[in-house]
């Protein structure tokens, strides 16, 4: 699973965008993530960070652009067919099933990303009770990879709102992918769930993942990154190491606006001022 280049292009966008009715949401993406690496996504709300994995996921198709990925176009691709391929996401708003178990959640990210449909996966179809025990396998895997394997008989809504997420996670990793992409992974966490989080995603990349994430919280962003892509009114407007994002103008004036207000751009990992 681990891709045997490191430093060579997991996923490479060209020029992509994306148009719905008279907005831009995404226009003339360039950028490349490489392979064994964490790359944020990074910009004020609406700046079509979720809409550039939506892309890259097959969830929208782009009026514009290429997409490559291990060095095969998959511009064109649907959904399954990109996770066929090795692309896995989670999404903005939790979207696991709170009632189910822990195991349950994970045999249905597995189902739903291997061979069936999410009907398939509740119905329980021939085939699925087929499948059951290869899908359980890649589950139990799956909780494994992100801690969770002891809590698989709890209901998924007994967790906490970080284990909640890591279940989230297990359910995209149950597809065995070679690029995860997290939106918004820290949403609603603590300052200690989110440092837990962050070890979980090095851990990941440790044992061979790529990574890219959205995330708003720069303590998070800044103490991860390898490379952080900022996007502004669908546009990338920088592209660089965290230090060097967080010290161009470019990014400075997108995040206060020439207001004031006290954007986030300044925290650093220990929640320093990047600029001191
Ligand atoms: N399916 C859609 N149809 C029409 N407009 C859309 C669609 N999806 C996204 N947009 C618009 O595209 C723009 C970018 O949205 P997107 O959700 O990608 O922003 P974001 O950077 O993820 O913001 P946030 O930080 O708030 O999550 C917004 O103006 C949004 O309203
Ligand atoms: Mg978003």
């Amino acid at each position: 699973m681990p891709d045997p280049q490191p430093n060579t292009p997991m996923l490479e966008v060209q020029d992509l965008g994306i148009r719905f009715g008279g907005l831009q949401a995404v226009r003339d993406v360039t950028a490349s993530l490489p392979a064994g690496q964490i790359t944020a996504i990074i910009g004020p709300n609406g700046a079509g960070k979720s809409t550039f994995f939506n892309l890259i996921s097959g969830f929208y198709q782009p009026t514009s652009g290429r997409i490559r990925f291990r060095g095969e176009d998959i511009t064109r691709l649907r959904t399954h067919q990109v996770v066929g391929r090795g692309i896995a996401r989670t999404f903005q708003t939790t979207t696991i099933y709170k009632e189910l178990s822990v195991l349950d959640n994970a045999m249905i990210g597995h189902r739903v990303r291997t061979r069936a449909g999410l009907l398939d996966a509740l119905l329980r179809t021939g085939r699925e009770r087929h499948d059951e025990g290869e899908s359980r396998a890649g589950a139990m895997r799956a909780l494994e990879r992100v801690g969770l394997a002891a809590q698989a008989g709890r209901p998924a809504g007994a967790l906490t709102q970080e284990g909640q997420k890591r279940v989230g996670i297990a359910m995209a990793l149950a597809s065995d992918p070679h690029l995860l992409l997290l939106d918004e992974p820290a949403a609603g966490m603590n300052p200690e769930e989110t440092v837990s989080l962050m070890s979980l995603i090095r851990e990941l990349v440790a044992g061979g993942l790529t990574v890219a994430l959205v995330e708003h919280k720069m303590n998070l962003v800044m103490g991860l990154a390898d490379q952080i892509l900022v996007l502004h009114h669908g546009q990338k407007i920088a592209q660089g190491t965290p230090a060097e994002v967080s010290r161009d103008p470019a990014v400075i004036e997108a995040y206060l606006g020439g207001h004031a207000h006290g954007g986030q751009m300044g925290q650093t990992a220990d929640g320093g001022n990047a600029h001191a």
